[in-house]
């Protein structure tokens, strides 16, 4: 059995595909999801799933000692699906290329700190790219800098907005996140 530990805290539509991928697979299991928002759309497909939700902060986060619940859960993979807190370092060391990121643009491009959700179209438009699409990488020290898994692209229209930008984006997320995580997998 290989077991997944889900990391978000948006709307949870990359947890939604995630999930709905792996339904009929007996062999992935996914025992937790871990959130930093209270109110976070996550929560809700976490309830449909019957999956327990952890809900953090800073504080819990940030200590060493939380190595210890994630170890619990003897976790193969740590799936970040729009998390947006830095990992530390710690948690980095304890679990060396067992960290997946999903990003919304093309890596090294729009990335870094504050390059998250809708301010990564704003910019793509603002900048008039030709195209945009998805980066899936480890996640090493340094914000959106670890080894890339996958790129995808797809042009970005002259008379697109942020938010079609931003539709057209998460498709190819749904796309792709789950395959690359069962690819991972098989060479664990
Ligand atoms: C996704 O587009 C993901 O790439 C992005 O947040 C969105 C979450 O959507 N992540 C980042 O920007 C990380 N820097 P979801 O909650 O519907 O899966």
């Amino acid at each position: 059995m290989k077991n997944i530990l889900l990391f978000a805290s948006g709307g949870g539509s990359n947890v939604k595909a995630i999930l709905e991928y792996f339904k009929d697979n007996q062999s992935v299991s996914f025992p937790l999801i871990i959130t930093n928002k209270a109110h976070a759309g996550v929560i809700e497909i976490a309830k449909e799933h019957q999956i327990d939700v952890l809900l953090i902060n800073k504080q819990i986060f940030n200590e060493e000692v939380f190595i210890d619940t994630l170890e619990s859960y003897k976790p193969d993979l740590l799936v970040l699906a729009g998390f947006l807190w830095k990992i530390p370092d710690y948690m980095i060391m304890a679990f060396p290329n067992k960290i997946i990121n999903i990003h919304p643009a093309l890596l090294p491009k729009y990335g870094g700190k504050g390059m998250y959700g809708h301010f990564v179209h704003e910019a793509v438009i603002a900048n008039h790219e030709k195209e945009s699409g998805i980066t899936i990488h480890f996640v090493n020290e340094h914000y959106d800098e670890g080894t890339v898994l996958l790129q995808k692209s797809i042009p970005v229209s002259i008379d697109d907005v942020p938010e079609e930008l931003a539709k057209k984006v998460l498709k190819l997320e749904h796309e792709w996140y789950a395959k690359v995580i069962e690819s991972l997998l098989k060479s664990s």
